[in-house]
This record gives structure tokens, sequence and C-alpha cells, in this order.
């Protein structure tokens, strides 16, 4: 089993976790490069002026399958994220799709991300020497590339709040 492992810049304000690596992904070896990757980065420098080289870039689970993450590989991978995070002691985590926001953020199991894309809620992590960071959960941009009528505004918005 193939572990697609983040990469960017360490340390890095900037980290953005998606839920798990795609078809083109797991072939790359790195996440947010197909297609959905695409379209977030070229939203990311339209809205932001920001490019990937500015963002530690990583997923929830860290294997590649077509089905949505399960609970057990979301607790599989915990370490590995939370490693991560004190690695790259970020100050704003950029969460993409439906188990990564909720992973992160317990509150919002059950709950439409139309209750909390685009906000900014706090989050600690690491017990010895503990760091806050704003969590802004945003709508994946591969639900841009499906409905744009829907959610190409909604991600330009919650990338403002960024
Ligand atoms: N979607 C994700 O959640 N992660 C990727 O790396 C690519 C697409």
């Amino acid at each position: 089993m193939r572990i697609i492992k983040g990469d960017g810049p360490v340390p890095c304000d900037l980290f953005l976790c998606g839920e798990r690596p795609g078809i083109e992904e797991y072939r790359a070896g790195r996440g947010f490069v197909g297609p959905a990757g695409k379209e977030l980065w070229a939203r990311i420098w339209r809205v932001l002026r920001l490019s990937r080289s500015n963002f530690y870039v990583t997923n929830l689970v860290k294997t590649f399958s077509a089905a949505p993450p399960t609970k057990e590989e979301i607790l599989r991978d915990a370490p590995l994220l939370h490693a991560e995070l004190l690695r790259v002691k970020p100050r704003i985590i950029v969460t993409i799709g439906y188990h990564a926001v909720r992973a992160l953020l317990p509150q919002f199991e059950g709950v439409n991300g139309a209750h909390f894309h685009g906000l900014a809620f706090p989050f600690t992590y690491g017990r010895l020497q503990p760091r806050t960071a704003a969590v802004v959960p945003i709508v994946h941009a591969s639900a841009a590339l499906r409905q744009p009528n829907r959610y190409q505004n909604q991600l330009t918005d919650d990338l403002r709040a960024v």
C-alpha cells in the first residue's frame, strides 16, 4: 500500500488538508495535482495571489482508493497527520471536503457544510507545546468543477476568508 505523504515548506503558516489522494495524486505521489487540484490552485492564485509553494499540502488519509475515507483509515493515518502538524506548525489550516473538516472539528459531524464553510474555528494541536491554529473549511474544488453554478462563487468566497 503506497503512502502519499504531504509536501511543501516546513515550517509553513498555511496547511492545506484534503480527504485522500485521487488516482492522479497516487500516480504523481503528491496531493492536489489532478483536476480538482488544478481548479484549486488557479482559484487560489486569482483570489489570494498565492501559489502552491506557499502551502504545505497533505491529506487526511494517505492512501488511494476511489471510495470516501472510512473511520478505520482516518484513525490509522491520524498519527501521520498529527506528526505533520507538529513539524509544519501552521497558523491556518484549510480543510477541503466532508471528512477532513470533521476530523479536526468533530462538532460538525452531521452538519451541512453551508453552515461553516468560509468561517474560521480555533484548533489546538500538540500536547507538550500546544499551539492554536485557525481551521478554515472550504468547499471542495471538485464540487466547484462538477456544479460550477452552485459552488464556484462559494469557493471564491471561502478563499477570501483564508
Ligand atoms: N481531493 C483530495 O481530497 N485530495 C487530493 O489530494 C486530491 C483531490
